[in-house]
C-alpha cells in the first residue's frame, strides 16, 4: 500500500469523479425503461450513501474532538466534493451569494445594466450598478429591489441590498464629501497611513468596542474583525503570504484567504468583513 502524494491523490480523484461523470453521461443516453431502472438504481445508492455519512457527519458534530477532525476532513477536497453532492455542505455565504448575482446577471444585461458583487457583510450585500442601472435613479431602485429579493429567497441570511456608488473609486460618498465628523457619525473609523500597512503582517486596529485586522495582498486592502472563524481567537498575529494571498490564524493553523476572507480549511467558516476605503492615503473601516 502506498501513502501517495498529495498531487497523486488529486490525480486519483479526478480520475474517480470522471469515471462517474462518465457512467452518469452513459446512463442518461439510455431510453425507456433501461433509462429509468439505471437511474433508479442510482439514486437508491446516493440515498443509502447519504443516509450512513449523514449519521457519520451529526456524530461527529455532537463531539468537540470530532468537530474538529470534521473540519480537518472537509478540507480535503474529494471529501468536501463528497459531502457537497450530498447536499451535507453547504457552500459558504459569499460562494451561494455570487451565484444568485450570477443568476440576475441575465436580467440586468437584457435592461442594459449589469450588476457587480462588492462585498458580503453578514446581512448586507454591497454590490455596483453599471450600465443603464447606474445613475438613473428609478431604475436602480427597480433593479437593486430585484437583486435584494432573488437574494433573499436564495440566501435567507442576506436581509438588504446597499448599492454602492460606482464613481468615485472605489466606493461609498467620498469622506472628505460629508466632512471627517459626519463620516464618523457615520460609523466610519480612521485607521493608519496606507503605508503602514505591510504587506507581510496583519495589522491590528482597536476601537473601544472591537479590534479589527486589516491586510494587504498585491495592494489589495480588507479589513475583518480581528477573530478567527474557527474559535473566535484573535487572528492579527497570524501568517500573512502575500504569494499564496493566505492569512493562516496562529493559534490552530486555519487558513484564509485574505482578499475574501473566505476560510480554505473549513469551507463553510468564512471571516467577517467589513467595508474599508483610502482616504487621503488612510485607511477607513466601518465596521459593521
Ligand atoms: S482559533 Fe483555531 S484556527 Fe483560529
Amino acid at each position: 500500500m502506498t501513502t501517495g502524494t498529495p498531487t497523486l491523490i488529486n490525480e486519483q480523484f479526478e480520475t474517480l469523479a470522471e469515471r462517474v461523470d462518465q457512467a452518469v453521461n452513459e446512463v442518461r443516453k439510455l431510453e425507456g425503461e433501461a433509462q429509468t431502472k439505471a437511474l433508479d438504481l442510482m439514486r437508491a445508492v446516493e440515498d443509502f450513501h447519504k443516509f450512513g455519512l449523514t449519521k457519520i457527519v451529526q456524530k461527529l458534530k455532537s463531539d468537540p474532538r470530532g468537530k474538529e477532525l470534521l473540519f480537518e476532513l472537509v478540507d480535503d477536497p474529494s471529501v468536501y466534493a463528497l459531502f457537497a453532492m450530498h447536499g451535507i455542505v453547504r457552500a459558504d455565504l459569499g460562494t451561494r451569494v455570487s451565484r444568485v448575482i450570477d443568476m440576475v446577471r441575465p436580467y440586468m444585461q437584457s435592461h442594459g445594466g449589469d450588476v457587480e458583487l462588492v462585498e458580503v457583510n453578514s446581512e448586507t450585500v454591497y454590490v455596483k450598478l453599471h450600465g443603464a442601472c447606474n445613475g438613473c435613479s428609478m431604475s436602480a431602485v427597480t433593479l437593486r429591489n430585484g437583486v435584494e429579493e432573488a437574494l433573499k429567497e436564495h440566501v435567507p441570511e442576506i436581509k438588504q441590498v446597499e448599492v454602492v456608488p460606482t464613481e468615485p473609486s472605489p466606493a461609498l460618498i467620498p469622506l472628505d464629501a460629508i466632512g471627517i465628523e459626519s463620516a464618523q457619525e457615520a460609523g466610519w473609523i480612521k485607521g493608519p497611513p496606507v503605508d503602514e500597512i505591510s504587506p507581510s503582517r496583519p495589522y491590528r486596529l482597536d476601537t473601544p468596542d472591537l479590534s479589527i485586522v486589516i491586510v494587504k495582498v498585491e495592494n489589495q486592502l480588507a479589513a475583518y474583525r480581528n477573530e478567527c472563524a474557527h474559535q473566535g481567537l484573535p487572528l492579527d498575529g497570524g501568517i500573512l503570504d502575500p504569494e499564496a494571498g493566505t492569512l493562516t490564524c496562529p493559534w490552530h493553523g486555519f487558513c484564509f484567504d485574505a482578499r475574501s476572507g473566505e476560510c480554505f480549511t473549513a469551507p463553510q467558516a468564512q471571516l467577517e468583513p467589513f467595508p474599508l476605503r483610502v482616504e487621503d492615503d488612510y485607511v477607513w473601516v466601518r465596521p459593521g
